[in-house]
C-alpha cells in the first residue's frame, strides 16, 4: 500500500480507538495494539515528512476528565512514571540519579506495577472523604461512591490514624472477575473488554454505582503523597504504615541495594507474573529514602527518583503478507500466517498460527489484513484480530488447498479441521524426521520434540527446521530459553554437511549409509547424480538394478525434487566429497564381535577415512573381518570362505 493512503487509514483507526478509550470508556483493544499503531504512524510519518500531519491524533495528550463527574484538584499532582525496558535503561537511570543526588548508593524498595486505575483516596480523621482518578494529573474526576463499593478501600481507619492522609494507589479487577465479566457480556451481547485495566476503568468511569458494586474491584495501596504527623522517612515504612492502616498493600516486593538485584526481582517476577490473580505489567522501582527521593525532584511529569521497569509487550500489529498450510503428524492442515519481522514479547517473529479454518473464518483474516498478534506467555504466536478498518479492498480471502501440499494427496474436511487422508504423506511420517536428525547428527532434537515441533505446526518437513527460530521454541509450554537457544544453534552448525549424510537423510528406498557414501564418492556433486541415468547410477560399485531404480526414480519425482529443493533453499551447504585414498583403498571391511576399545561407530570411521568400505555381510568380495568378542557368525563365514580376520590390536597396527 502505498504510504499516504496506509498513513489515512492509521489516523482514522487511531482516532477511533482514542474515541472509544477516552469517551466512551470502553476501547476494544490492549494499549499495546494503540502502541503498535502509534508507532507506525510515527514511523511512516518520519520517513515521508511530506505526509505528514500535524493533527494526527498522535500529536495529541491524552486523559482530559469526564464531563459528567465533579472536577477534584489534586492537592498534589498525580505524576505517572518513566518507563524502562531494559537492563541498560534500568542501569543509565541509575546513572542519571547518582549524578543528581548528594549520595551515590541508592537502597531501592521494588514492588509490582500493578495493571489498573490509579485512584487517590483522601481520608480526614480517619474517614473516607473522596476519592478521584488521576485525570490530567492536576484535575481528576470525583468517584468517591463509586469507589465506596470496593470491598478493599477501607471507608474508616484503623486506630492510631492520623488527621489528614491522601493514600494513593491501583484500582484493578481480578483476572477471574474479568474473565466471568466477559463470558456474561458476550452472553448478552455485549462488547467484552480487551484486558483487566479496562474492564477496571470502565467499571469506576460510570455514573451507577451499583454497577461497580457488581463488578467487584478490589484496590492495592502503594504511595502515601501526604500525611499530617510524624513523617514515614522511606518507601518500605510508608507501606507498613498503610498496612496498619487497614490497606491491602501487596507483599511481593524487595528492598534492594544494586541493580542487580533490581534484576534478581524483575525475573522472579516475570515468573511468577502469569500466575498471579491480578495483571500486572512491570516493575516499579524507587529510591528507598523519602529525603533523597524528594531530593532527586520531578522531571516532566514523573518523579526521577522512581522508574517502572516494563515486560515487553504481548500484542502488536503487523500486516499479513502470505497464508501457507503446514501439514502435522497426524496430517491435519494447520494454516500460517506470514509477516515482515515484528517485535512482540521481546522477540521478533515473522510468523503466527492461525490454528484453523473455523478461526480464520471467525476472525475474517485475509491475505493483506493488517492484525493484532499475541505471543502471550506459554503459547505459540497467534493471529487473535483483524483490524477491518485498515483493509483498502485489495486484501485476498484465503481458501484450504484441495490438495496436500506435502504430497498432493487428497484433503478432506473434518469438524473445523482439514486433513491429508494419504497414509504415505511425508508430513506424518515422524519416523523420517527422526531419520533425518539423526543423518544431520543433529542430537539435540529427540522423537519427543519433533512431536511438539510437528502438533504445533511448527514444521512439516525436516526443512522447516532450519527455518525455526529460538522465539518460536521458547514459545512453547516447558520449554525453557536455554534448551531452545541449545537446539537453534545445533540445527545452525549442521548446517553444512558432507554429500553423502545429505543423501542419506533423504530416506530413498534401499539407500542406508553405505550406499550414500558410494554414491557420493562416485558422483562428488548432488546435481550430477539428480542428472545420471539409470545405468550411470548402476555402474556404480556395489550397486546393483533395485537400488539404481530407486534412486532414479526418486530423483524424477516432482515432489522430492522441491523437497531437495527446499532444504538447499534454507541454507543447507553440502561438502562435496573427497575421494578418500589411504591405505584400505578398495578394501572391504565386516565387522564382528565387541572390541575391546573402539565403538562400532569408530572403528567404521577409520576404515572409511583410510579409503576402506564397511560391510554388513561377509563374502568372497571381503578383505578382512574385524573379530572382537563373542563374535557372531560373520566369523565362521570369514573362516570357511578364507578371508582374512583382524583383531582390533592387528587392526589399529595397520591404519596408524
Ligand atoms: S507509584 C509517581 N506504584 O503506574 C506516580 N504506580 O505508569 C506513580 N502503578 O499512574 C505512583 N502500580 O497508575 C506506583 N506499585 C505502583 C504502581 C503504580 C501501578 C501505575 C499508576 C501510575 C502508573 C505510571
Amino acid at each position: 500500500m502505498n504510504p499516504k493512503e496506509r498513513a489515512e487509514k492509521l489516523r482514522q483507526q487511531i482516532t477511533e480507538l482514542r474515541h472509544e478509550y477516552h469517551v466512551q470508556n470502553n476501547p476494544a483493544v490492549t494499549d499495546e495494539v494503540y502502541d503498535s499503531l502509534s508507532r507506525e504512524l510515527e514511523a511512516l510519518e518520519r520517513a515521508h515528512p511530506e505526509i505528514a500531519d500535524p493533527n494526527s491524533a498522535i500529536h495529541r495528550v491524552a486523559g482530559a476528565p469526564l464531563p459528567f463527574f465533579q472536577k477534584v484538584k489534586h492537592r498534589e499532582r498525580m505524576l505517572s512514571l518513566d518507563n524502562a525496558f531494559s537492563e541498560d535503561e534500568l542501569r543509565a537511570w541509575e546513572k542519571r540519579i547518582a549524578k543528581i543526588a548528594k549520595v551515590s548508593q541508592f537502597e531501592y524498595f521494588c514492588e509490582l506495577k500493578f495493571d489498573g486505575l490509579a485512584i487517590s483516596l483522601v481520608y480526614e480523621n480517619g474517614k473516607f472523604i473522596r476519592g478521584a482518578t488521576r485525570g490530567d494529573g492536576f484535575i481528576g474526576e470525583d468517584i468517591t461512591e463509586n469507589l465506596k463499593m470496593i470491598g478493599t478501600i477501607p471507608l474508616v481507619l484503623a486506630k492510631s490514624f492520623p488527621s489528614y492522609i491522601e493514600v494513593r494507589g491501583e484500582a484493578i479487577m481480578k483476572k477471574s472477575v474479568w474473565k466471568k465479566l466477559n463470558a456474561e457480556n458476550k452472553k448478552n451481547g455485549l462488547p467484552e473488554f480487551a484486558n483487566t485495566r479496562n474492564a477496571a476503568a470502565g467499571s469506576l468511569r460510570q455514573l451507577d454505582s451499583a454497577l461497580t458494586k457488581e463488578r467487584h474491584l478490589d484496590f492495592f495501596a502503594y504511595e502515601i503523597s501526604e500525611i499530617k504527623g510524624a513523617q514515614p522517612k522511606t518507601h518500605s515504612e510508608k507501606h507498613a504504615l498503610l498496612r496498619k492502616l487497614g490497606f491491602v498493600v501487596d507483599g511481593l516486593d524487595l528492598v534492594a541495594h544494586s541493580i542487580d538485584e533490581i534484576l534478581g526481582f524483575i525475573k522472579r517476577v516475570a515468573e511468577e507474573r502469569e500466575k498471579l490473580p491480578f495483571g500486572t505489567d512491570g516493575v516499579v522501582i524507587s529510591v528507598n529514602d523519602v529525603g533523597v527521593f524528594e531530593e532527586l525532584g520531578v522531571a516532566g511529569k514523573a518523579p526521577r527518583g522512581m522508574i517502572a521497569y516494563k515486560y515487553p509487550a504481548e500484542r502488536a500489529t503487523t500486516v499479513i503478507t502470505d497464508i501457507t498450510v503446514s501439514v502435522g503428524r497426524t496430517g491435519v492442515l494447520t494454516p500460517v500466517a506470514h509477516f515482515p519481522p515484528t517485535l512482540v514479547a521481546g522477540s521478533t517473529v515473522s510468523k503466527a498460527t492461525l490454528h484453523n479454518m473455523d478461526q480464520i473464518n471467525r476472525l475474517d483474516v485475509r491475505i493483506g489484513d493488517t492484525v493484532v498478534i499475541e505471543k502471550a506467555g506459554d503459547v505459540i504466536p497467534a493471529v487473535i484480530e483483524v483490524l477491518p478498518k485498515m483493509r483498502t479492498g485489495k486484501e485476498k480471502k484465503f481458501k484450504m488447498p484441495a490438495k496436500c501440499p506435502i504430497c498432493g494427496g487428497a484433503v478432506e474436511q473434518k469438524d473445523i479441521f482439514y486433513y491429508c487422508v494419504d497414509p504415505n504423506c511425508e508430513a506424518k511420517n515422524l519416523r523420517s524426521l527422526g531419520h533425518f536428525v539423526n543423518a544431520f547428527e543433529i542430537y539435540e532434537i529427540g522423537p519427543k520434540v519433533l512431536e511438539r515441533l510437528s502438533d504445533e505446526g511448527l514444521i512439516t518437513d525436516a526443512a522447516d527446521l532450519f527455518t525455526l527460530e529460538v522465539s518460536d521454541l521458547s514459545g512453547l509450554e516447558r520449554f525453557g530459553e536455554k534448551s531452545a537457544e541449545n537446539i537453534i544453534s545445533s540445527i545452525a552448525s549442521h548446517r553444512t554437511i558432507p554429500l553423502w549424510r545429505f543423501l542419506y537423510s533423504l530416506g530413498i528406498l534401499h539407500v542406508g549409509e553405505e550406499t550414500a557414501r558410494d554414491l557420493a564418492a562416485h558422483f562428488g556433486m548432488l546435481p550430477k547424480l539428480m542428472k545420471a541415468s539409470q545405468e550411470q547410477i548402476e555402474s556404480v560399485p556395489n550397486i546393483g538394478p533395485i537400488v539404481s531404480k530407486s534412486v532414479y526414480d526418486y530423483f524424477r519425482t516432482k515432489l522430492h525434487i522441491e523437497y531437495v529443493q527446499k532444504l538447499l533453499s534454507v541454507g543447507i551447504k553440502i561438502e562435496k566429497a573427497k575421494k578418500t585414498e589411504g591405505i584400505f583403498s578398495g578394501k572391504t571391511f565386516v565387522i564382528t564381535g565387541t572390541l575391546p576399545s573402539l565403538s562400532r561407530d569408530e572403528a567404521k570411521e577409520k576404515i572409511i577415512s583410510a579409503g576402506g568400505k564397511v560391510s554388513g555381510s561377509v563374502s568372497k568380495n571381503t578383505s578382512y573381518v574385524l573379530v572382537g568378542e563373542n563374535p557372531g557368525s560373520k566369523f565362521d563365514d570369514a573362516t570357511r570362505l578364507g578371508v582374512k580376520t583382524l583383531s582390533e590390536a592387528e587392526f589399529l597396527k595397520l591404519v596408524k
